[in-house]
């Protein structure tokens, strides 16, 4: 959480004692003057900064008012009274910001911030759909853009995907755009999925009274899709006592061969309230370090060649930049806004 001495030495003592094992000195000192400075400018602009469990130690761990997963992070800026929201993160999580507080100036502090999922579907896709499976409910993930989100009935978040769902009781529902998500909440709620994008012969179907009861699409995410069964049969080899944990964008069999799955909020809930003495993290690098640094006695395996190449753009320099030059404003037409925000209150108001 936010480090507010109010001295850049100060600052730096504080980061050493946390941080020192995953950040060099010399790196520190600077972070901790980047700190200082991104502070006072905070307070000058009377901005929030939301942080992604996925920001980098140095980040994570300073200059964030809250940090979280998107449905916290979503939640925080739907209630905050400043005038600027720094969201440190990636785009579509800036968007849904805007979607929730469209009075507030929101900055995002790269000028891309993308996202591999995000970027597998567009609005037409899900016309299309909704054209070839006519009153079949759409629930997009929110790791998608706001004129995707504007062509949904509900939105959702790894941390209450399956409630959501689970919401439409035995109805027949669309789940976009990620394949391995939808894969496994059909595998937690028993229902029989199907992939038109996958297989042709599957466009021919028409939603009405057929045996399947999901319909997805081949999204993927370009750094859960990493990790495979092998990962966690060798370090299981290596480490037998190791409590493995996997966010649900990953490969159903991943999920299978691992304790738990769930959100990143999910993820460093459960380090926190499980005794075990190792973790074997199959999510992006940077938490790894994130929950380690704030569990000291807890030692957190991962594979760390695994970054998210979008998340990783974020920087102090960049957040601090973003407070000095008011950039880059994200911004989301009104009409996009108003529909997508109907999606997003209905996922607000089921979990
Ligand atoms: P969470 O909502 O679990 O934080 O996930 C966001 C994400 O992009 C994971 O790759
Ligand atoms: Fe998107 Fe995957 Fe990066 Fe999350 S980790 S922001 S899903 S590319």
């Amino acid at each position: 959480m936010t480090v507010t001495a109010d001295s850049v030495e100060k600052i730096y003592e504080i980061m050493v004692e946390k941080l020192s094992k995953f950040v060099p000195k010399v790196e520190l000192r600077y972070k901790a003057e980047l700190t200082f400075e991104i502070n006072q400018l905070k307070k000058e602009k009377n901005a929030v900064i939301l942080g992604h469990n996925y920001m980098e130690p140095a980040l994570f761990h300073t200059v964030p008012d809250f940090t979280g997963d998107s449905l916290g992070l979503a939640r925080e800026a739907a209630k905050t009274d400043k005038d600027i929201i720094v969201f440190c993160g990636v785009r579509f999580m800036a968007e849904t910001a805007k979607i929730l507080s469209p009075e507030k100036t929101v900055l995002l502090p790269s000028p891309k911030g993308g996202c591999s999922l995000a970027e597998s579907i567009t609005a037409e896709d899900v016309r299309k759909l909704r054209e070839q499976y006519p009153g079949v409910p759409v629930v997009t993930y929110v790791n998608t853009y706001a004129d995707v989100k504007a062509e949904s009935d509900v939105c959702c978040t790894s941390g209450n995907a399956v409630e959501v769902v689970e919401s439409f009781k035995d109805q027949t529902i669309i789940f976009l755009p990620d394949e391995f998500m939808a894969k496994n909440i059909a595998l937690e709620t028993g229902k029989h999925i199907i992939f038109p994008t996958n297989n042709p012969a599957n466009l021919k179907k028409s939603g009405n009274g057929l045996d399947y009861r999901m319909i997805g699409w081949n999204g993927k995410c370009e750094v859960h899709e990493q990790f495979t069964v092998e990962d966690i049969v060798n370090v299981r080899k290596q480490f037998p006592d190791v409590v493995v944990l996997a966010h649900l964008e990953c490969k159903p069999e991943v999920i299978n061969a691992s304790d738990y799955s769930g959100s990143t909020s999910g993820m460093i809930r459960y380090v926190e309230e499980t005794k075990a003495p190792r973790y074997l993290l199959l999510t992006e690098c940077s938490m790894g370090d994130n929950i380690a640094a704030a569990n000291p006695k807890k030692e957190m395996l991962r594979l760390c060649s695994i970054r998210c190449p979008h998340m990783n753009e974020i920087t102090l320099e960049q957040t601090r930049d973003a407070l000095k030059l008011n950039r880059y404003v994200i911004d989301v037409p009104e009409d996009i806004r108003n529909r997508a925000r109907a999606a997003v209150d209905r996922m607000i108001a089921i979990g």
